[in-house]
């Protein structure tokens, strides 16, 4: 499937007809200056938890676009407050079928809070599956055992993993999850946008290769296939 990457955590993905998007964060992100954020059209936009670098332009795009916000409950009410009026709150464990496929909500060893310091519930990773392509997106997270869940009940495509470690799973740990889950092809998200999680890309698809797993570090615009 073709998946368009916009910097840090979020990218774009087509499904069944269906635009979603994940955790935009591209107008304070110098790296993506080039993207012009009001042509970004979305009829989702999938948030994994609260903090700025993952929700940023959400509200924005949320209005312009009429999409539908999917987050947990407490993030899903925030944006409400903010004017948002198509929501779906979930919490973790929880699975629901929307138009283009099912959502399921998964753990994320990390913290929430929303941008004004208030309440962001509790972090969580997403388990998208549609007759077309099944995948993960693990939000902010570190490994967790949690992780060998997934395999036991979704044969996935491919997987989104967070891989800059200082404040998430580096390359090293993000790799036994995606060995863990059964993946073989992962997009490489939240690395290079601060100074703390600035990686060594050789270093990472290394780690990646060891258990024989394609790592995508695709520029900021750019579209691959996954
Ligand atoms: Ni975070
Ligand atoms: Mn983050």
């Amino acid at each position: 499937m073709n998946v368009t990457f916009f910097g840090h955590s979020c990218f774009l993905v087509e499904l069944e007809g269906a635009k979603l998007l994940f955790d935009p964060f591209i107008t304070p992100n110098e790296a993506a200056a080039h993207i012009d954020v009001a042509a970004i059209q979305a009829d989702y936009v999938l948030l994994t938890h609260g903090h700025a670098d993952h929700v940023a332009d959400a509200a924005d795009i949320l209005r312009r676009t009429g999409s539908t916000l999917i987050a947990n409950f407490e993030v899903a009410a925030w944006f409400e407050k903010q004017g948002v009026t198509k929501v779906h709150a979930m919490n973790h464990g929880g699975c629901h079928r929307f138009p283009f496929g099912s959502v399921k909500m998964v753990n994320a060893v990390h913290s929430s809070s929303m941008p004004d310091g208030s309440y962001g519930g509790n972090p969580a990773g997403f388990i998208i599956e549609s007759p077309e392509v099944r995948f993960y997106v693990s939000g902010d997270t570190a490994l967790t055992l949690d992780m060998k869940l997934i395999k036991e009940f979704h044969a996935l495509d491919w997987a989104a993993l967070c891989i800059g470690d200082n404040f998430t799973m580096g390359a090293r740990d993000a790799a036994r999850c995606a060995q863990w889950i059964g993946v073989n092809r992962v997009l490489g998200l939240h690395y290079d946008t601060f100074p703390s999680i600035c990686i060594d890309h050789d270093v990472a698809k290394r780690h990646f290769r060891a258990v024989d797993v394609n790592l995508l570090l695709p520029k900021i615009g750019e579209r691959v296939i996954l």
